[in-house]
């Protein structure tokens, strides 16, 4: 089976054809990053543009890189939320067009579901699992019964993780997006130099909240100042209560429904730290960690093309009116 993958939720143009579940045929990501890293985030009106912009082009390389048409496709499957209601609708808009023209089923993909199923382009986990999604937009604990089926058990009540290492590093002048240079700048930092807090850890829910330690971070350095010497400790401390917070919240909601099998995806899967902390605690707990390699970490399209391949082997197609949606709720 061979699938288009499409994904526009966001600032990246991506697309992908994936054959077998695993052979990624081709796999374009367009970053629309330095569009919009003169304004410290994602401007939603210029993401839209740049990807009416590009999207032709986009669909032209991804079938030209793989050698093939669309014919040789079985499938389509699209991201339909959540993200930038504008950016979605380019790939949701041109997914329904190439399917009306040819004939061939849809599958509209959850983003985020996407970031916990790209697991399986290198790995086969069993299911039941738990799925942490940590990225810009979304933190998000997703637990999975088996393929398809799914139900949100924690999310976060203000900034994603992300989120909150992009505000800080613009707070440090330090560029957009942040979570990487932070990472970088942390390395060899003293991550106990600062208690800073580790919100909702004790509280009985799976929800997260980053907005408060962001403001510790702020005011910490508004009252103490950061120098060079200083500074690798100051951000160390900050990802440290990060990935500290993700970490055990993540473990509690594991041994509160009984998983023991816990998946990490998403932008901030990337950060060396949390590949660490979780893998030392799951160790401890006898529980499995897996985490996609980097460039599967971020936003991508194979994501999208593995997760409509599970749909798509269910017959679990999406009808011509499907529609986008920004946020995800509780379900
Ligand atoms: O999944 P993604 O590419 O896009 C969204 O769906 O949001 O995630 C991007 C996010 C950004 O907030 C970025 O700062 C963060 O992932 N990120 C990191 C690292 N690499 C990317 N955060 C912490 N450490 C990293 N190494
Ligand atoms: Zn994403």
């Amino acid at each position: 089976m061979i699938i288009l993958g499409i994904d526009t939720s966001c600032d990246d143009t991506s697309m992908a054809l994936l054959r077998n579940r695993t052979e990624v045929l081709s796999s374009v990501v367009s970053s629309q990053v330095q569009l919009h890293s003169p304004f410290g985030g994602v401007v939603p009106e210029l993401a839209s543009r740049k990807h009416v912009e590009l999207i032709d082009l986009i669909y032209a390389r991804v079938l030209s890189d793989a050698h093939i048409g669309l014919g040789n496709a079985d499938c389509i499957a699209v991201t339909n939320g959540p993200g930038l209601i504008g950016s979605l609708l380019v790939g949701l808009m041109f997914a329904k067009g190439l399917c009306v023209s040819s004939g061939k089923p849809m599958v509209a993909v959850n983003h985020v579901e996407a970031h916990a199923m790209s697991i399986f382009l290198e790995q086969e986990p069993a299911f039941p699992f738990l799925a942490l999604i940590v990225s810009g937009g979304h933190t998000v604990l997703l637990l999975f019964t088996e393929p398809c089926q799914y139900r949100l058990i924690g999310t976060t009540r203000d900034d994603a993780a992300g989120e909150a290492f992009d505000k800080i590093a613009k707070f440090l002048g330090l560029g957009y997006p942040g979570g990487k240079a932070i990472e970088e700048l942390a390395t060899g930092g003293k991550a106990d130099y600062v208690a800073f807090p580790r919100p909702m850890l004790d509280e009985p829910h799976h929800d997260f909240s980053f907005s408060g330690l962001k403001t510790a971070f702020v005011n910490f350095v508004k009252k103490h100042g950061v120098t060079e010497e200083n500074r690798p400790h100051v951000v160390a401390s900050f990802q440290e209560a990060v990935c500290d917070v993700l970490c055990r919240k993540t473990m509690k909601a594991a041994r509160d429904h009984s998983v023991g099998r816990i998946i990490v995806g998403g932008g901030v899967a990337a950060n060396g730290r949390l590949r660490v902390l979780f893998q030392e605690r799951a160790a401890r707990e006898g529980v499995l960690v897996f985490f996609p390699s980097g460039s599967l970490c971020t936003d991508n399209a194979a994501m999208v093309a593995i997760t409509g391949s599970f749909y798509a082997e269910r017959k679990l197609f999406s009808p011509e009116t499907v529609r986008g949606f920004s946020r995800m709720v509780r379900g």
